[in-house]
Protein backbone atom coordinates (compact mmCIF):
# COMPACT_ATOMS: atom_id res chain seq x y z
CA UNK A 1 0.00 0.00 0.00
CA UNK A 2 1.27 3.30 -0.37
CA UNK A 3 2.68 5.45 1.96
CA UNK A 4 0.03 8.68 3.16
CA UNK A 5 2.48 11.58 2.75
CA UNK A 6 2.56 14.32 5.39
CA UNK A 7 3.82 18.01 5.11
CA UNK A 8 5.47 19.28 8.92
CA UNK A 9 5.52 23.34 8.53
CA UNK A 10 7.95 24.71 11.81
CA UNK A 11 11.06 22.76 12.17
CA UNK A 12 11.49 24.42 16.06
CA UNK A 13 10.89 22.64 18.90
CA UNK A 14 8.21 20.33 18.12
CA UNK A 15 8.73 20.40 14.43
CA UNK A 16 12.45 18.45 15.25
CA UNK A 17 10.82 16.03 18.02
CA UNK A 18 8.01 15.00 15.12
CA UNK A 19 10.62 14.01 12.87
CA UNK A 20 13.24 12.10 15.23
CA UNK A 21 10.25 10.78 16.84
CA UNK A 22 8.75 9.55 13.39
CA UNK A 23 11.84 9.15 12.31
CA UNK A 24 13.25 6.26 14.91
CA UNK A 25 9.66 4.65 15.47
CA UNK A 26 9.01 4.61 12.02
CA UNK A 27 8.45 0.73 12.39
CA UNK A 28 6.29 0.60 14.98
CA UNK A 29 4.33 4.00 14.01
CA UNK A 30 4.05 1.98 10.50
CA UNK A 31 2.34 -1.10 12.04
CA UNK A 32 -0.13 1.08 14.22
CA UNK A 33 -1.15 3.09 11.69
CA UNK A 34 -1.60 0.41 9.21
CA UNK A 35 0.83 2.36 6.32
CA UNK A 36 4.12 3.92 6.14
CA UNK A 37 3.90 7.28 6.72
CA UNK A 38 6.35 9.82 4.41
CA UNK A 39 7.48 13.11 5.76
CA UNK A 40 7.40 14.04 2.05
CA UNK A 41 7.98 18.04 3.10
CA UNK A 42 9.01 20.51 5.49
CA UNK A 43 8.91 23.86 5.93
CA UNK A 44 10.58 26.45 8.24
CA UNK A 45 11.00 29.90 7.60
CA UNK A 46 14.81 30.03 8.50
CA UNK A 47 16.69 26.92 6.72
CA UNK A 48 20.20 27.66 7.61
CA UNK A 49 19.10 28.18 11.15
CA UNK A 50 20.24 24.81 12.78
CA UNK A 51 17.51 22.48 13.57
CA UNK A 52 17.28 19.79 16.05
CA UNK A 53 16.89 16.69 13.49
CA UNK A 54 18.44 15.42 10.61
CA UNK A 55 16.25 17.30 7.32
CA UNK A 56 19.14 15.46 5.14
CA UNK A 57 16.63 13.53 3.50
CA UNK A 58 13.26 15.98 3.49
CA UNK A 59 12.54 18.09 0.35
CA UNK A 60 12.55 21.50 2.50
CA UNK A 61 11.35 24.82 1.61
CA UNK A 62 11.16 27.61 3.33
CA UNK A 63 7.69 29.05 1.76
CA UNK A 64 5.22 27.17 3.98
CA UNK A 65 2.32 27.83 1.49
CA UNK A 66 4.70 25.00 -0.96
CA UNK A 67 3.13 22.13 1.49
CA UNK A 68 -0.14 23.98 1.65
CA UNK A 69 -0.53 23.93 -2.08
CA UNK A 70 0.88 20.40 -2.71
CA UNK A 71 -1.54 17.76 -3.70
CA UNK A 72 0.20 14.67 -3.01
CA UNK A 73 0.45 15.97 0.75
CA UNK A 74 -2.84 14.83 2.85
CA UNK A 75 -2.22 15.53 6.34
CA UNK A 76 -0.21 19.16 7.03
CA UNK A 77 1.29 19.31 10.41
CA UNK A 78 1.11 23.06 11.91
CA UNK A 79 4.04 23.37 14.44
CA UNK A 80 4.52 27.26 13.70
CA UNK A 81 2.37 28.69 16.39
CA UNK A 82 0.71 31.74 17.24
CA UNK A 83 -2.87 33.29 15.44
CA UNK A 84 -1.20 34.75 12.52
CA UNK A 85 0.38 33.26 9.59
CA UNK A 86 -0.60 29.61 11.40
CA UNK A 87 -4.80 30.11 11.16
CA UNK A 88 -4.22 31.26 7.20
CA UNK A 89 -1.91 28.36 6.24
CA UNK A 90 -4.31 25.96 8.16
CA UNK A 91 -7.43 27.59 6.85
CA UNK A 92 -5.99 27.06 3.24
CA UNK A 93 -5.05 23.48 4.28
CA UNK A 94 -8.23 22.84 5.08
CA UNK A 95 -10.06 24.50 1.78
CA UNK A 96 -7.03 22.77 0.12
CA UNK A 97 -9.32 19.62 1.62
CA UNK A 98 -5.98 18.07 3.80
CA UNK A 99 -6.14 16.90 7.66
CA UNK A 100 -4.66 18.99 10.15
CA UNK A 101 -2.48 18.01 13.09
CA UNK A 102 -1.58 20.83 15.23
CA UNK A 103 0.18 21.96 19.11
CA UNK A 104 -1.17 25.18 18.77
CA UNK A 105 -3.22 25.78 21.52
CA UNK A 106 -3.69 29.36 20.81
CA UNK A 107 -5.07 28.81 17.47
CA UNK A 108 -7.52 26.44 18.72
CA UNK A 109 -9.03 28.70 22.22
CA UNK A 110 -9.44 31.53 20.02
CA UNK A 111 -10.27 30.44 16.05
CA UNK A 112 -11.57 26.45 16.89
CA UNK A 113 -14.87 27.32 16.41
CA UNK A 114 -15.15 28.68 13.36
CA UNK A 115 -11.75 26.31 11.84
CA UNK A 116 -14.33 23.36 13.13
CA UNK A 117 -16.51 24.50 10.88
CA UNK A 118 -15.02 24.59 8.04
CA UNK A 119 -13.06 21.00 8.70
CA UNK A 120 -16.79 19.57 8.94
CA UNK A 121 -17.43 21.39 5.52
CA UNK A 122 -14.85 19.80 3.50
CA UNK A 123 -14.92 16.51 5.47
CA UNK A 124 -11.69 16.82 7.09
CA UNK A 125 -10.49 16.45 10.35
CA UNK A 126 -8.62 18.90 12.32
CA UNK A 127 -6.41 16.68 15.44
CA UNK A 128 -5.09 18.65 18.56
CA UNK A 129 -4.06 16.35 21.16
CA UNK A 130 -0.16 17.93 21.46
CA UNK A 131 -1.90 21.42 22.50
CA UNK A 132 -3.44 20.61 25.77
CA UNK A 133 -0.49 19.08 28.33
CA UNK A 134 2.18 18.41 26.04
CA UNK A 135 2.40 14.36 25.73
CA UNK A 136 -0.57 13.04 28.30
CA UNK A 137 -3.11 12.15 25.85
CA UNK A 138 -6.09 14.05 27.57
CA UNK A 139 -8.03 14.94 24.60
CA UNK A 140 -8.36 11.18 23.79
CA UNK A 141 -9.07 10.07 27.74
CA UNK A 142 -11.69 12.71 27.59
CA UNK A 143 -13.17 11.62 24.14
CA UNK A 144 -12.95 7.74 24.31
CA UNK A 145 -12.15 6.90 27.72
CA UNK A 146 -14.63 9.14 29.51
CA UNK A 147 -17.57 8.69 26.39
CA UNK A 148 -19.50 7.52 28.85
CA UNK A 149 -19.41 9.92 31.30
CA UNK A 150 -21.15 13.29 32.53
CA UNK A 151 -17.95 15.17 33.36
CA UNK A 152 -18.32 17.20 36.68
CA UNK A 153 -15.32 19.25 36.86
CA UNK A 154 -11.49 19.18 35.70
CA UNK A 155 -8.58 20.29 37.26
CA UNK A 156 -4.66 20.35 36.84
CA UNK A 157 -1.22 21.90 36.54
CA UNK A 158 -1.27 22.88 32.66
CA UNK A 159 1.56 24.78 32.17
CA UNK A 160 5.07 22.82 32.50
CA UNK A 161 7.32 26.32 31.82
CA UNK A 162 4.97 27.54 35.04
CA UNK A 163 5.14 24.67 37.39
CA UNK A 164 9.14 24.16 36.45
CA UNK A 165 9.74 28.09 37.64
CA UNK A 166 7.57 27.26 40.44
CA UNK A 167 9.09 23.98 41.89
CA UNK A 168 12.44 25.68 40.85
CA UNK A 169 12.48 28.61 43.01
CA UNK A 170 11.19 25.96 46.01
CA UNK A 171 13.86 23.56 45.69
CA UNK A 172 16.58 25.46 44.72
CA UNK A 173 15.59 28.76 45.82
CA UNK A 174 16.27 29.81 42.44
CA UNK A 175 15.40 33.15 41.21
CA UNK A 176 11.90 33.21 38.79
CA UNK A 177 13.98 35.22 35.86
CA UNK A 178 16.47 33.04 36.15
CA UNK A 179 14.26 29.96 35.63
CA UNK A 180 12.14 30.75 32.95
CA UNK A 181 15.34 31.90 30.86
CA UNK A 182 16.57 27.97 31.49
CA UNK A 183 12.40 27.08 30.70
CA UNK A 184 12.70 28.93 27.28
CA UNK A 185 16.72 27.28 26.93
CA UNK A 186 15.11 24.28 27.02
CA UNK A 187 12.16 24.63 24.19
CA UNK A 188 9.07 24.76 27.33
CA UNK A 189 7.93 28.01 26.90
CA UNK A 190 6.10 29.36 24.41
CA UNK A 191 7.44 32.17 21.80
CA UNK A 192 6.05 35.12 23.95
CA UNK A 193 7.01 33.47 27.86
CA UNK A 194 4.49 35.70 28.94
CA UNK A 195 1.57 33.71 28.15
CA UNK A 196 3.15 30.64 30.34
CA UNK A 197 3.73 33.53 33.36
CA UNK A 198 0.38 35.09 33.09
CA UNK A 199 -1.60 31.98 32.62
CA UNK A 200 -2.69 32.69 29.19
CA UNK A 201 -1.54 29.39 28.01
CA UNK A 202 -3.31 27.84 30.30
CA UNK A 203 -6.21 29.35 29.73
CA UNK A 204 -6.08 28.34 26.26
CA UNK A 205 -5.63 24.82 27.36
CA UNK A 206 -8.81 24.80 29.75
CA UNK A 207 -10.64 26.63 27.28
CA UNK A 208 -10.06 23.48 24.79
CA UNK A 209 -10.64 20.81 27.61
CA UNK A 210 -13.90 22.40 28.65
CA UNK A 211 -15.20 22.57 25.31
CA UNK A 212 -14.36 18.67 24.74
CA UNK A 213 -15.63 17.82 28.20
CA UNK A 214 -18.97 19.61 28.63
CA UNK A 215 -19.75 19.86 24.72
CA UNK A 216 -19.46 23.79 24.82
CA UNK A 217 -18.21 26.07 22.16
CA UNK A 218 -14.73 27.76 22.82
CA UNK A 219 -14.87 30.71 24.31
CA UNK A 220 -11.26 32.14 25.72
CA UNK A 221 -12.50 34.99 26.67
CA UNK A 222 -14.72 33.83 29.19
CA UNK A 223 -12.06 31.94 31.31
CA UNK A 224 -10.59 33.71 34.47
CA UNK A 225 -6.90 34.24 34.10
CA UNK A 226 -4.37 34.98 36.65
CA UNK A 227 -0.49 34.02 36.20
CA UNK A 228 2.42 33.21 38.62
CA UNK A 229 4.47 36.28 37.26
CA UNK A 230 3.40 37.67 40.64
CA UNK A 231 4.90 35.19 42.94
CA UNK A 232 7.79 36.27 44.83
CA UNK A 233 10.66 33.35 46.92
CA UNK A 234 9.29 33.97 49.99
CA UNK A 235 5.58 33.42 48.75
CA UNK A 236 6.62 30.15 47.90
CA UNK A 237 8.77 29.31 50.77
CA UNK A 238 5.95 30.60 53.11
CA UNK A 239 3.61 28.32 51.97
CA UNK A 240 6.14 25.42 51.93
CA UNK A 241 6.53 26.17 55.56
CA UNK A 242 2.68 26.27 56.35
CA UNK A 243 2.45 22.66 54.82
CA UNK A 244 1.06 23.79 51.48
CA UNK A 245 2.57 24.32 47.86
CA UNK A 246 2.24 26.66 45.37
CA UNK A 247 0.34 25.28 42.20
CA UNK A 248 -1.15 27.19 39.07
CA UNK A 249 -4.19 25.36 37.85
CA UNK A 250 -6.54 25.14 35.83
CA UNK A 251 -10.18 24.62 36.83
CA UNK A 252 -13.01 24.03 35.06
CA UNK A 253 -16.58 23.21 36.47
CA UNK A 254 -19.96 22.43 35.49
CA UNK A 255 -22.20 24.56 38.11
CA UNK A 256 -26.09 25.15 37.69
CA UNK A 257 -25.61 28.39 36.24
CA UNK A 258 -22.89 27.32 33.65
CA UNK A 259 -19.71 26.04 33.36
CA UNK A 260 -16.67 27.87 35.33
CA UNK A 261 -13.49 28.32 34.13
CA UNK A 262 -10.82 29.88 35.80
CA UNK A 263 -6.58 29.55 36.02
CA UNK A 264 -4.34 30.65 38.87
CA UNK A 265 -2.55 30.14 41.50
CA UNK A 266 -3.35 27.86 44.39
CA UNK A 267 -2.17 26.63 47.99
CA UNK A 268 -2.44 23.19 47.75
CA UNK A 269 -1.70 20.99 50.76
CA UNK A 270 1.35 19.01 50.80
CA UNK A 271 0.05 15.78 50.77
CA UNK A 272 -2.26 15.97 47.68
CA UNK A 273 -1.27 14.34 44.61
CA UNK A 274 -1.08 17.60 42.08
CA UNK A 275 1.04 19.06 45.41
CA UNK A 276 3.77 16.68 44.13
CA UNK A 277 3.80 17.28 40.33
CA UNK A 278 6.52 18.97 40.01
CA UNK A 279 8.96 20.54 37.52
CA UNK A 280 7.99 20.32 33.25
CA UNK A 281 5.45 17.39 34.43
CA UNK A 282 1.86 18.44 34.04
CA UNK A 283 -1.68 16.67 35.98
CA UNK A 284 -4.96 16.75 35.15
CA UNK A 285 -7.90 14.93 37.28
CA UNK A 286 -11.00 14.47 35.31
CA UNK A 287 -13.97 13.45 37.53
CA UNK A 288 -16.89 11.52 35.66
CA UNK A 289 -19.94 10.60 37.30
CA UNK A 290 -19.93 7.41 36.98
CA UNK A 291 -16.35 6.44 36.99
CA UNK A 292 -15.26 9.54 39.25
CA UNK A 293 -12.21 11.05 39.62
CA UNK A 294 -8.62 9.73 37.09
CA UNK A 295 -5.95 11.18 37.10
CA UNK A 296 -3.52 11.95 33.97
CA UNK A 297 -0.03 12.94 34.50
CA UNK A 298 3.12 13.16 32.27
CA UNK A 299 5.46 15.52 30.44
CA UNK A 300 3.65 19.07 29.81
CA UNK A 301 6.18 20.47 27.81
CA UNK A 302 9.31 19.59 25.68
CA UNK A 303 9.89 18.03 22.26
CA UNK A 304 9.76 14.43 21.87
CA UNK A 305 7.03 14.60 24.96
CA UNK A 306 4.83 16.62 22.47
CA UNK A 307 5.78 15.15 19.33
CA UNK A 308 4.41 11.52 21.19
CA UNK A 309 1.23 13.29 21.27
CA UNK A 310 1.61 14.63 17.38
CA UNK A 311 2.76 11.43 16.17
CA UNK A 312 -0.43 10.01 17.85
CA UNK A 313 -2.49 12.43 15.88
CA UNK A 314 -1.07 11.30 12.72
CA UNK A 315 -1.66 7.78 13.23
CA UNK A 316 -5.18 8.10 14.02
CA UNK A 317 -5.74 9.84 10.61
CA UNK A 318 -3.90 7.46 8.96
CA UNK A 319 -5.29 4.49 10.35
CA UNK A 320 -8.80 6.27 9.39
CA UNK A 321 -7.97 7.17 5.79
CA UNK A 322 -6.63 3.36 5.57
CA UNK A 323 -9.44 1.42 7.25
CA UNK A 324 -12.27 3.71 6.08
CA UNK A 325 -11.40 6.10 3.12
CA UNK A 326 -15.01 6.98 2.27
CA UNK A 327 -15.56 8.21 5.82
CA UNK A 328 -13.15 10.38 6.14
CA UNK A 329 -14.26 12.22 9.71
CA UNK A 330 -13.44 10.01 12.49
CA UNK A 331 -14.00 10.13 15.84
CA UNK A 332 -11.24 12.52 16.62
CA UNK A 333 -13.41 15.47 14.55
CA UNK A 334 -14.97 18.23 16.65
CA UNK A 335 -18.72 18.28 15.79
CA UNK A 336 -19.81 21.83 15.85
CA UNK A 337 -23.87 20.91 16.18
CA UNK A 338 -22.99 19.36 19.15
CA UNK A 339 -22.37 22.41 21.09
CA UNK A 340 -24.94 24.32 22.83
CA UNK A 341 -24.48 28.10 23.63
CA UNK A 342 -23.82 27.17 27.56
CA UNK A 343 -22.99 30.09 29.59
CA UNK A 344 -20.20 30.38 30.98
P1 LIG B 1 9.42 27.02 17.91
O1 LIG B 1 9.50 28.49 17.90
O2 LIG B 1 10.53 26.24 18.51
O3 LIG B 1 9.18 26.48 16.44
C1 LIG B 1 8.44 27.14 15.47
C2 LIG B 1 9.21 27.04 14.16
O4 LIG B 1 8.42 27.58 13.10
C3 LIG B 1 10.51 27.86 14.20
O5 LIG B 1 11.56 27.14 13.60
C4 LIG B 1 10.13 29.10 13.40
O6 LIG B 1 11.23 29.77 12.82
C5 LIG B 1 9.23 28.49 12.36
N1 LIG B 1 8.40 29.47 11.67
C6 LIG B 1 7.92 30.64 12.12
N2 LIG B 1 7.17 31.24 11.17
C7 LIG B 1 7.21 30.43 10.09
C8 LIG B 1 6.65 30.50 8.78
N3 LIG B 1 5.90 31.53 8.38
N4 LIG B 1 6.90 29.50 7.92
C9 LIG B 1 7.66 28.44 8.29
N5 LIG B 1 8.21 28.32 9.51
C10 LIG B 1 7.99 29.30 10.39
O7 LIG B 1 8.05 26.65 18.63
P2 LIG B 1 7.64 25.27 19.30
O8 LIG B 1 8.09 24.14 18.47
O9 LIG B 1 8.01 25.31 20.74
O10 LIG B 1 6.05 25.39 19.26
C11 LIG B 1 5.31 25.11 18.08
C12 LIG B 1 3.84 24.99 18.48
O11 LIG B 1 3.70 23.92 19.40
C13 LIG B 1 3.26 26.22 19.19
O12 LIG B 1 1.93 26.37 18.81
C14 LIG B 1 3.35 25.86 20.67
O13 LIG B 1 2.41 26.52 21.45
C15 LIG B 1 3.06 24.38 20.59
N6 LIG B 1 3.54 23.59 21.70
C16 LIG B 1 4.84 23.68 22.11
C17 LIG B 1 5.31 22.86 23.12
C18 LIG B 1 6.71 22.92 23.58
O14 LIG B 1 7.04 22.20 24.54
N7 LIG B 1 7.58 23.72 22.96
C19 LIG B 1 4.42 21.90 23.78
C20 LIG B 1 3.07 21.87 23.26
C21 LIG B 1 2.66 22.69 22.26
P3 LIG B 1 12.02 30.89 13.69
O15 LIG B 1 12.75 30.13 14.75
O16 LIG B 1 12.91 31.52 12.69
O17 LIG B 1 10.99 31.80 14.26
N1 LIG C 1 4.71 26.59 26.97
C1 LIG C 1 3.93 25.44 27.21
C2 LIG C 1 4.16 24.95 28.62
C3 LIG C 1 4.27 24.36 26.22
O1 LIG C 1 5.17 25.33 29.22
O2 LIG C 1 3.34 24.21 29.14
C4 LIG C 1 3.38 23.15 26.33
O3 LIG C 1 2.08 23.44 25.94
Amino acid sequence: MQSVKIGILGLGTVGSGTVNVLTRNSREISRRAGRDIEIYRAADRDLDKPKGCDTSAINLTDDAFDIINDPEIQIVVELIGGTGVAKELVIKAIENGKHVVTANKALIAIHGNELFELAQEKGVTISFEAAVAGGIPIIKAMREGLAGNRIEWLAGIINGTGNFILTEMREKGRDFADVLAEAQALGYAEADPTFDIEGIDAAHKLTIMASIAFGIPLQFDKCYTEGISRIAQEDVLNANELGYRIKHLGIAKKTTAGVELRVHPTLIPQRRLLANVNGVMNAVVVKGDAVGPTLYYGAGAGSEATASAVVADIVDIVRALTTDPENRVPHLAFQPDALKDTPI
